[in-house]
């Protein structure tokens, strides 16, 4: 149990008196590379988290224990920058905007270790931000609630790490609950719960493994390419400041002055708003046919207008379509990682079975198969 091994190496590397904070990963159900054109997201926190144990230590110093890496590293709070590991810097960039916010932060002692698989379009980064942002928020009684949370942990993507992420992912680590999913509507940042128990469905994500080197560069390219195209629109309407704010026939009015690539990319987010109300609304009525079939164009718009996918995604895609499934999509930043499935009781095994060997006989190597729950996001757990 990853609980009992983050205590005893905490033990072991600085002894007792250290409190757990957990922070989990995330699906999103729809409403892919949206949440940084002012559009909405339906994500939700998974049962698959970052646990760390951590306690003061009455210095200006961090000290830190990866058990997955198996590697210490220890930094002072008044540097300007660590040049250390990348785990590291995610957990010192935690700390510098905690402080920038008018946040206190005493030196720490902590151990952590997660199973949330890293590449796999699951937010690892940002469970291991929400957990240090929420430990450190409560141990220095700093107050900050849980959206600054989230923009501690997306202000330490964009500074240190160089991926100019939009905020669902810390967002739904720092805000989820069992049971459910959010609609966070990312321009005035209201949200509302969703019960998600779609009865007679399971949610399953399937790994394809892949994970592109430059994915940080090609995804700050989409937003470039989104703000260039929203630019170009707010010239003839100025009350657009967001993609989100745009119609379809904007688009097109302006599209003569875009790039083909931008125009593609814009065209892909402008459909997606629309796609996550329709699959809210079908939710509500249980309308699961719906929700697959937006699901689908989602994969399709991301793959060949917004250009994120990859063979192996589009094959895991095709074949849940082939398989009866009713919803497939690439999930999350895209270049590799996961498709997510909305399948069917009655077809749950076979389509499992059927991914994993087409697979194999693919691309030579299995897939990892992830069955989702719906779990809650950054908490104290001791
Ligand atoms: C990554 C980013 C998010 C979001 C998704 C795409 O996960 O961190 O902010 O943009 O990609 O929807």
């Amino acid at each position: 149990m990853i609980q009992a091994r983050v205590q005893s190496a905490f033990k072991e590397h600085f002894g007792g008196g250290s409190r757990l904070y957990s922070a989990a990963g995330r699906i999103n159900l729809i409403g892919e590379h949206t949440d940084y054109n002012g559009g909405f997201v339906l994500p939700g926190a998974i049962d698959k988290v970052i646990l760390a144990a951590i306690r003061p230590n009455g210095t200006d110093r961090v000290r830190l224990y990866s058990l997955d890496y198996d590697e210490c590293v220890e930094f002072g709070l008044a540097e300007e920058d660590v040049s250390s590991q990348q785990w590291a810097r995610y957990v010192f960039g935690v700390c510098r905007e905690t402080c920038k916010r008018g946040g206190k932060v005493a030196g720490f002692d902590a151990a952590f270790a997660g199973d949330v698989p890293l590449g796999a379009g699951l937010s690892s980064s940002a469970a291991l931000e929400s957990v240090f942002a929420y430990a450190i928020n409560e141990l220095n009684g700093n107050g900050f609630d849980r959206f600054e949370l989230a923009r501690i942990g997306q202000a330490t993507e964009h500074n240190y790490c160089g991926v100019m992420c939009g905020i669902m992912d810390q967002f739904a680590s720092c805000f989820g609950r069992a049971g459910h999913l959010i609609r966070l509507n990312c321009k005035s940042l209201e949200y509302q719960y969703f019960p998600f128990h779609p009865a007679g469905y399971r949610l399953v994500l399937i790994d394809t493994c892949v994970k592109h080197e430059l994915a940080s560069s090609a995804y700050n390219r989409r937003r470039e390419s989104c703000e260039r195209a929203a630019a170009a629109i707010r010239h003839r309407h100025p009350e657009v400041t967001f993609l989100s704010d745009a119609r379809p026939a904007w688009l097109e009015e302006v599209c003569p002055e875009l790039s083909a690539e931008d125009a593609m990319r814009a065209e892909y987010v402008i459909g997606e708003f629309q796609r996550v109300l329709d699959v809210c609304a079908a939710l509500e009525k249980g309308d699961y046919a719906t929700v697959g079939e937006r699901m689908y164009q989602t994969h399709w718009g991301l793959s060949r207008l917004y250009e994120v996918s990859c063979p192996e995604l589009d094959f895991l895609v095709t074949l849940a379509s082939r398989q009866g499934v009713t919803g497939a999509r690439v999930m999350g930043g895209g270049f590799g990682g996961c498709t997510i499935n909305l399948v069917a009781e009655e077809r749950y095994e076979a389509f499992v079975q059927a991914a994993r060997n087409c697979f194999i006989a693919a691309f030579g190597h299995a897939p990892n198969i992830y069955p989702v729950v719906i779990s809650d996001g950054a908490r104290r757990i001791e």
